[in-house]
């Protein structure tokens, strides 16, 4: 094993040092270290989009980056996006429009979201369900998901 180093992360507007081996995913060290747990490991190989998170705005898979390569960029997560007692725009319609049966892929679905309304992505359902297509639903929640993107989008423009 490497020996761990120290990386200083800024998650969520706040800095948070913490100490990791080389080798561990920005996941794993939001998950364990940083105790951000709304970010869920569903495959760890960059196949379900679960563990989507923003760095410098844009979406990455954080079980396919290591924490050390993240050192001074913003991160946001899940816990990140409401504002006190107020949900996102993004979390609200998901919620409205019934985007979620277990909840285990809608950290993921959300961040995908937040980002692809930012790119304007949004035009279409089409649209909509193929920049989404990253990040999978096992309970196949896809048309109420496709349905919360396009009214976040809406009232986000
Ligand atoms: Fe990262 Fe599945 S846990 S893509
Ligand atoms: Fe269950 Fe998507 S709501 S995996």
């Amino acid at each position: 094993a490497t020996s761990p180093v120290e990386v200083s992360l800024t998650v969520n507007g706040v800095a948070r040092p913490c100490t990791v081996e080389p080798r561990v995913t920005l996941l794993d060290a939001l998950r364990e270290r940083l105790g951000l747990t709304g970010t869920k490991k569903g495959c760890d190989r960059g196949e379900c989009g679960a563990c989507t998170v923003l760095v410098d705005g844009r979406r990455i898979k954080s079980c396919l980056t290591l924490a050390v390569m993240q050192q001074g960029k913003e991160i946001t997560t899940v816990e990140g996006l409401a504002r006190g007692d107020r949900l996102h725009p993004v979390q609200a319609a998901f919620v409205r429009e019934d985007g979620l049966q277990c909840g285990f892929c809608t950290p993921g679905q959300i961040m995908s979201a937040v980002a692809l309304i930012g790119e304007g992505h949004t035009r279409s359902d089409d649209e909509i369900r193929e920049w989404m297509s990253g990040n999978l639903c096992r309970c196949s929640c896809y048309p109420n998901i496709v349905a919360a993107v396009r009214e976040a989008a809406k009232e986000m423009s």
